[in-house]
């Protein structure tokens, strides 16, 4: 099978590594890839954006199964443009991507079907939503509807703050992403992710994982994409599953093939846990990056008989071999991150590591130079162990991240502390 991902970020090197162990994997290209994914497979570069580029980059390299890693591709119709160029993909259509480009959408279903969520309400314009905070109190959850890049969420303490939130969303923070603003009850409780495939129909949970947004020790200061992650999450019991499944998940798909918008690819859903009972804090229509990482070094060649399948339309014959295992991803950011960075720096010791089914170091933001690996992102690295404890994967990741000589990089030393 030839394979195209589209992407070249940590998330996109782990699904390369993974899917390249697999025997059915003939030729995988990446676009655009990165010096890290360029070991696993070929990294092509090309406007992942443009519908039309990546269908006539498909055709003119007999891709079998193109794969989608991150949501602006998705957004963009990308792989509406792919299907109806007789391509076999996995990843959402621009209308089923809604769950993630649209807060307000995603609402409207989970009150269509019922799925615990918190209370909300949507405004379009500033005084009503101003309103309705003053009324309702503090804290209080002011969200910009659309895409901005995970920064659109304020968790406002005080109604001061709530309404500085809808002024700064108002007056074009984010663009049209906040054209509309979506208020929420605050929901208490411990957050995790459920990750599960659907091919429209049938549903299939693939790996539970948490991970730690903020930049610093003890999950204090600013917001991240994610510092780091670890898989299985323990808050989410057997128990807790089946309770997503039955009344978030499969609500959830039913619903969106009942409206013709049929949900195929992998829901990341992100959980809100009090008192055993989980609510849906939001969706997101592709795998999380940092937790892909650690899905797919516990999936391994498997992730592309399960990504085929979804694609194909029949995950209802396929199982997960599930391990008994643990696996945990620490972050290494450029210093400056989340804010801003320089960049260029240079990496030393990556070609010292170990590379295996244990301990594999992922590429988010590198790149080549001088056959040398230079830093040119914030989020440079993920560092991803897997064990028979989470106290065995976190030592080998830890163990990967004292090998990388990067004076300029800094990490957590604390992931997966609420875990262990
Ligand atoms: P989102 O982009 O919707 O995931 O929001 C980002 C983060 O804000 C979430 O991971 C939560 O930590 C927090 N958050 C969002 N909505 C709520 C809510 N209704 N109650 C409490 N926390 C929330
Ligand atoms: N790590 C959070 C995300 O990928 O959205």
């Amino acid at each position: 099978m030839n394979i195209l991902i589209l992407g070249g970020g940590g998330r996109e090197h782990a699904l390369a590594w993974a899917i390249r162990q697999n025997p059915k994997c003939d030729r995988l290209i990446v676009a655009p890839g990165n010096p890290g994914i360029a070991d696993v497979a070929e990294c092509a570069d090309l406007d992942i954006l443009s519908r039309s580029d990546v269908c006539d980059f498909a055709q003119e390299n007999a891709i079998d199964l193109v794969v989608i890693g991150p949501e602006a591709p998705l957004a963009a119709g990308v792989a509406d443009a792919l299907r109806a160029a007789g391509l076999l993909v996995f990843g959402p259509s621009q209308a089923a991507a809604q769950l993630e480009a649209s807060k307000g959408f995603t609402k409207e279903i989970c009150d269509a079907c019922a799925a615990p969520t918190a209370a909300w309400a949507r405004f379009s314009d500033a005084s009503a939503a101003r309103d309705y905070v003053t009324r309702l109190g503090a804290p209080i959850v002011v969200k910009a509807d659309g895409l901005a890049a995970g920064k659109g969420v304020v968790v406002a303490e005080t109604v001061g703050q709530a309404h500085e939130a809808i002024e700064m969303i108002f007056d074009g923070a984010f663009g049209d992403a906040g054209a509309e603003v979506v208020i929420e009850e605050f929901m208490e409780g411990e957050e995790a992710s459920f990750f599960v495939l659907s091919d429209g129909v049938n549903c299939l949970p693939i790996g539970t994982a948490q991970d730690h947004k903020r930049v610093g020790e003890g999950d204090t200061g600013p917001n991240t994409g994610g510092m780091g992650a670890y898989s299985p999450a323990p808050v989410l019991s057997d128990a807790i599953q089946a309770q997503v499944m039955d009344q978030i998940i499969r609500p959830t798909v039913a619903e969106m093939a009942a409206r013709g918008t049929p949900f195929q690819g992998v829901l990341y859903a992100g959980l809100m846990i009090q008192n055993g009972q989980a609510r849906l804090v939001e969706y997101n229509v592709r795998f999380g990056d940092p937790e892909c990482q650690v899905l797919m070094i516990r999936l391994g060649a498997q992730a592309l008989d399960l990504i085929h399948a979804c694609a194909e339309g029949r995950l209802n014959e396929v199982t997960v071999n599930w391990a008994d295992d643990h696996a945990l991803t620490v972050v290494m950011a450029t210093q400056g991150y989340p804010g801003s960075y320089p960049k260029g720096s240079a990496i030393r010791g990556l070609d010292d590591l170990p590379e295996d089914s244990f301990q594999m170091v992922f590429h988010a933001g590198t790149t080549e130079k001088d056959g040398g690996i230079i830093a040119t992102g914030g989020r440079v690295l993920a560092a991803t162990g897997r064990g028979d404890s989470l106290a065995e994967a976190r030592e080998r990741a830890y163990a990967l991240v004292e090998g990388i000589d990067w004076p300029e990089g800094f990490h957590r030393r604390d992931i997966g502390w609420r875990a262990l």
